[in-house]
């Protein structure tokens, strides 16, 4: 195990109970009558401190380091390297048809850090196999994209086309496929979630995949209760609510979309606090809430809510009583997640280490850092694993 690893898994072992609890079910973590201290200086902070706080790791580790010292220790394992980028060459005008700006940076961020060493393609979970297209124009080899939509496979395929360039399309069950991937090729894998990663990994490690490029994202997707660690040696366990952490930020969402995602996160808040009121003081999770439901008026989503959870239903003073409430307490969620988000760079920077170690400890050369900025993807992590 590395020197980072180590302190990583080490520091979520100590500050436990500063991330582990989701402010959104538990109104009051712990952590906050044995740090009251800190617990008041963020709720003193201006409105403008809480958006910031969420969203700056480092500045929220400062923060809570003024209260607890050794968090301090936390933020130099943080510090990962910009993967080394090589130029692309000239792939003419059309290649990025139909990719929002963005995306487009992404995908050419991605090429220009997985370095080619001559070996065939897979471009794993590819969607319309905007990644995999780039590749074969910029290297010049052949590309196979594997993805589950039969749909995206046939766009991506007319894409292939217009571009003429080498890349065929699997349409197949990454999870289930017995033909891929194979031994020597390179398999790169942009944002193909959680259990769909890790299976590339494990599964390629086996086949003697020679080369990785793996960005990892939604690394909650195919856990079951627990996380199961893919190396050894890690004491940190983790439920599957907990690696959710790793992912809850929202750093490319428009000024709309956080004003729609406060007011769902109040409503359903206010709903929380009224089944509280009337069936007893605990949180219990409920089913997705239907979109059209945010949409109305709150007293409207109220009842409805209550409707299907078998709950009495709230007249119209209840509902702008819990309405105010759900506001309240969002206002106070906000501020608490302050001290678990801290942490969550941590945890994916360990979850993307565990999948590291496991490649460097079946032979692999193996790096981790970053291959884009922040602004165009919070996962930007890039795990790059060369067989040595
Ligand atoms: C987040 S997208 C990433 C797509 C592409 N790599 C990119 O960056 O644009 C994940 C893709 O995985 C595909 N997918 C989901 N489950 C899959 C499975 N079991 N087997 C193969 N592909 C799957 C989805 O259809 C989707 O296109």
């Amino acid at each position: 195990m590395d020197e980072r690893q180590q302190g990583l898994d080490a520091a979520l072992i100590d500050f436990h109970e500063l991330w582990h609890p989701q402010p959104f079910r538990e109104p009051r973590p712990q952590w906050c009558e044995r740090w009251p201290a800190l617990l008041d200086e963020i709720m003193a902070l201006p409105e403008s401190g809480i958006a910031h706080l969420n969203d700056d790791n480092a500045a929220a580790l400062a923060l809570l380091a003024r209260h607890l010292p050794p968090v301090a220790a936390i933020a130099p394992l943080l510090d990962l390297p910009a993967m080394p980028g090589a130029p692309l060459p000239e792939r003419g005008m059309h290649w990025a048809w139909e990719i929002p700006g963005r995306k487009r940076q992404q995908i050419e961020a991605f090429a220009m850090a997985a370095a080619h060493g001559g070996q065939p393609v897979l471009d794993w979970c590819g969607g319309k196999g905007h990644l995999g297209r780039l590749l074969a124009l910029a290297w010049e080899t052949p590309v196979h994209t594997l993805e589950i939509d039969a749909a995206l496979c046939d766009a991506g395929e007319s894409l292939a086309r217009r571009a003429g360039v080498r890349q065929q399309f699997i349409v197949a069950d990454a999870l289930a496929s017995a033909d891929w991937p194979q031994a020597g090729q390179h398999a790169v894998a942009l944002h193909a979630c959680g259990e769909l990663h890790r299976h590339l990994i494990r599964d390629g490690v086996d086949r003697g995949v020679s080369s990785f490029d793996v960005a990892p994202c939604c690394y909650y997707r195919g856990v079951a209760e627990n996380y199961q660690p893919l190396s050894s040696g890690l004491a940190l366990q983790l439920t599957r609510d907990d690696t959710r952490l790793a992912v809850t930020e929202t750093v490319t969402a428009s000024s709309r979309e956080t004003r729609q995602r406060d007011r769902a996160i109040a409503w359903k808040l206010g709903f929380d606090a009224y089944r509280r009121r009337v069936s007893g003081d605990a949180y219990r999770a409920f089913k997705p809430v239907p979109e059209a439901w945010l949409r109305a008026d709150f007293a409207d989503f109220l009842g409805r809510m209550a409707e299907r959870e078998g709950l009495p239903p709230p007249s119209l003073r209840v509902a702008a009583e819990f309405e105010g409430r759900g506001w309240q307490r969002r206002d106070e969620v906000m501020r608490l997640s302050i001290v678990r988000h801290a942490f969550r760079r941590a945890m994916e920077i360990w979850l993307a280490l565990d999948l590291a170690g496991f490649m460097a400890g079946r032979g692999y050369q193996v790096s981790l850092g970053s291959f884009c900025e922040r602004r165009l993807t919070p996962r930007n992590l890039m795990i790059s694993a060369r067989l040595a």
